[in-house]
């Protein structure tokens, strides 16, 4: 077992602070992706769960230990990097053995493991070639095989893709999922990447200049952002935000300009008057039928993606994106009524930046969830 604790850890640079008291908790075998922009501090928690960084305050254990004061390679981390680091002039069996032989296993022993361990990363065919000799993807992989040989408790990614090309970066994507499907070991992945993420997580984190906005699936964190921070982050196109305000009596939300969209009971309830950011995600809102109610924009431009378009509309002057597998021809200028769901309307309190939703809606899927379980 091999759960991670991490309990308001504090990393500061002399007087700089860049982690401010993060705690999280990562369970056994669990895949969790931790997402944010460049800066944000996630090679620096990352780094002090391996101890290549020390903590400045705080406390974090691996399968129930407290490591502070232990060494890296006394954790049972294994770390993947972005430069893959080989050795140029070993083999890929060497490079791939290398921690056996320095542990002193045996040849036959470790030609044996080296032949197992390739195996299952695709790499049997390679064993002789020098890393030189190999494709970046491959290159990849016994980057991989060498950690996955030394059987860790946990594998701590950083950014491992970000070097690859985009084709081989969503192969590489797939291995690494498969191979965690197959090997089930406790992995923590950092990416500025918000597609890597929701696609390899079990759970992501989401952060933003050394705290943590958001934990959850990418699921609830795409459905229910807690903050405008990570609405603006997950979803492409990015979430459409609008300024208004809500008028509890009349169950809506009035966008500055003009247009009131209905919103739910429980999003009205307790909040008159209150200023909002209104989230609305491009592929939520529609292009209404004539008669239909809804939001009157007027007609930008559009971009052509071919399975769909994304139509680019202002509204009072505040753009608006729509994303839709309709085809229609607008002139520029003109005014087109957009079909805006209630259950699609994220609010944010302008002045905290938090959703006045998203609490009640995680805790009500997190209840199912346990339900069904
Ligand atoms: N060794 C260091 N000394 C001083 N500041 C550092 C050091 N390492 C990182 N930082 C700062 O800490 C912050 C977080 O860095 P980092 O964890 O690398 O971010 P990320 O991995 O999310 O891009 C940044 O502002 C960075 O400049
Ligand atoms: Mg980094």
């Amino acid at each position: 077992m091999a759960d991670i604790s991490i309990r308001d850890v504090r990393k500061a640079y002399g007087k700089d602070e860049v982690v401010h008291g993060v705690s999280l908790d990562i369970r056994n075998g669990e895949f969790v992706v931790i997402l944010g922009p460049s800066g944000c501090g996630k090679s620096t928690l990352l780094r002090m769960i391996a101890g290549l960084e020390a903590i400045t305050s705080g406390e974090i254990a691996i399968a129930g230990k407290v490591v502070n004061e232990l060494e890296p390679r006394h954790r049972g981390c294994a770390m993947v990097f972005q430069n893959y680091a080989l050795y140029p002039h070993m083999s890929v069996a060497d490079n791939i053995g290398y921690a056996l032989k320095v542990a002193g296993m045996n040849k036959a022993d470790r030609l044996e493991k080296v032949t197992r361990v390739a195996g299952s990363v695709g790499l049997g065919e390679f064993l002789d070639r020098k890393p030189g000799q190999l494709s970046g993807g491959q290159r990849q992989r016994v980057a991989m095989a060498r950690a996955i040989i030394r059987e860790p408790k946990v594998f701590l990614f950083d950014e491992p893709l970000s070097n690859l090309d985009a084709k081989l970066r969503t192969q590489m994507r797939h291995e690494i999922r498969r191979i965690h499907n197959r090997i089930k070991a406790t992995s923590v992945f950092v990416t500025h990447d918000q597609h890597e993420g929701m696609t390899l997580a079990d759970r992501m984190v989401i952060m933003n200049k050394g705290t943590i906005e958001q934990v959850g699936t990418p699921e609830d964190v795409y459905l229910h952002p807690a903050s405008t921070y990570v609405a603006g982050f997950i979803g492409s196109p990015a979430m459409n935000f609008l300024s208004g305000r809500i008028t509890e009596a009349q169950r809506a939300v009035l966008i500055d300009g003009g247009a009131r969209l209905a919103i739910t009971p429980e999003a009205a309830r307790g909040h008159d008057g209150l200023r909002v950011q209104v989230g609305l995600r491009p592929e939520q809102i529609g292009l209404a039928q004539p008669g239909q109610p809804g939001m009157t924009a007027a007609f930008d431009f559009a971009e052509e993606l071919g399975s769909a378009r994304l139509y680019h509309f202002l509204h009072d002057g505040q753009p608006v994106t729509v994303h839709s597998d309709q085809k229609v021809d607008f002139t520029v200028g003109q005014d087109v009524t957009l079909a805006i769901p209630e259950a699609s309307v994220h609010l944010f309190d302008a002045t905290t930046t938090r959703s006045l939703t998203a609490d009640t809606a995680l805790q009500a899927r997190a209840a199912a969830r346990l339900h069904v379980a």
